[in-house]
């Protein structure tokens, strides 16, 4: 019986190609080459499913020229914001996410963000590699302790939560804001805050985790930032869109935000110039997910949901 055709925008850890050859038709990007959705379209021509990626736009015009052969789109990556999910929806197309395996990997990222602004670990490395760096001194490079201050969470999600976990390691204290408090189990004694107002004012270490898109959308803005303490870091590694990149480096120059790291872009991989001149800044080209084992693991979760679809199944990473 002939496989079902897989169309792979983007190329994947060796063993989820491999999966992908197994169980599908599959056409993988063996050159890795940047697709722009005109071309998806035109390659998923009589594909079943789609494998796509965070930097693959799939908005409503794109969704409506895909094939009608398409029956599922299974993005590498937890956050669907770059697809229309209610434009697939109108079409009949499933969504697939990769939630979960990524959790520990990205907030793994984040503490190596909040570690780097409070230690100044950039400016650091760039003295060295520079063969600027004449010797210890008492002064030199003088950062912050992370124990002992505040985290603010701002998306208590599965990530939100490995982060928390990881920073009371830390002896950090945990404050969230969300939309609903958690129940003890999953608070693990973190406080709440059901507004903005109590939130900010607490966070010494503000971390963004909530997922890109609308109701996101330049969330952190001059007048947020501004109810921050002063001397505040501020860390994200969930989408560049929450933050009004104006604001923050505005914010950074007057030393009101002491240091940012940054792993996501808004328009990435653009980075907006007024980053790049601040010392006070960390950036990391989107490395949140990026480790060997939770890339398979994405890779193979995205490949059950496929199947799943294929099937007539309902997959446990279903979006929509
Ligand atoms: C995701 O999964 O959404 C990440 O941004 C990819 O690392």
């Amino acid at each position: 019986m002939a496989k079902p055709v897989l169309l792979v925008t983007r190329r994947l850890p060796p063993a989820v190609e491999a999966r992908a050859a197994r169980d599908f038709d599959a056409r993988l990007n063996a050159d890795d080459t940047p697709r722009a959705p005109v071309e998806i379209v035109r390659l998923a021509e009589g594909a079943d499913a789609v494998l796509c990626c965070p930097a693959d736009r799939l908005d409503a015009a794109a969704i409506a020229a895909l094939p009608p052969s398409v029956r599922v789109i299974a993005t590498f990556s937890v956050g669907f914001d770059h697809i229309d999910v209610a434009a697939a929806r109108a079409r009949g197309i499933a969504i697939c996410n990769t939630p979960d395996v990524l959790s520990v990997a990205t907030a793994e990222c984040t503490m190596l963000l909040m570690l780097a602004c409070a230690r100044r670990a950039g400016e650091g490395e760039r003295l060295v590699r520079a063969g600027r760096w004449t010797g210890w001194t008492p002064t030199q490079l003088l950062g912050t302790q992370l124990s002992g201050r505040r985290l603010g969470i701002f998306g208590m999600g599965r990530i939100g939560r490995e982060l928390a976990r990881m920073a009371r390691g830390f002896d950090m204290q945990v404050h969230y804001r969300g939309t609903a408090r958690l129940p003890p189990e999953l608070e693990q004694g973190a406080v709440f805050h059901a507004s903005d107002d109590a939130f900010l004012p607490v966070c010494d270490v503000l971390s963004l985790n909530a997922p890109g898109g609308d109701a996101t959308r330049k969330w952190l803005n001059a007048q947020r930032i501004a109810q921050l303490p002063s001397g505040a870091v501020v860390v994200n590694a969930s989408r560049g869109s929450l933050v009004d990149d104006e604001a923050l480096i505005a914010a950074l120059r007057s030393g009101h935000v002491a240091f940012a790291g940054l792993d996501v872009y808004d328009g990435e991989p653009r980075v907006h110039p007024g980053y790049l001149a601040l010392e006070s800044v960390v950036l990391l080209p989107h490395l949140g997910s990026a480790t060997a084992e939770t890339r398979d693991a994405m890779g193979f979760l995205a490949l059950d949901g496929v199947a799943a679809v294929l099937a007539g199944q309902t997959p446990k990473n279903l979006v929509a």
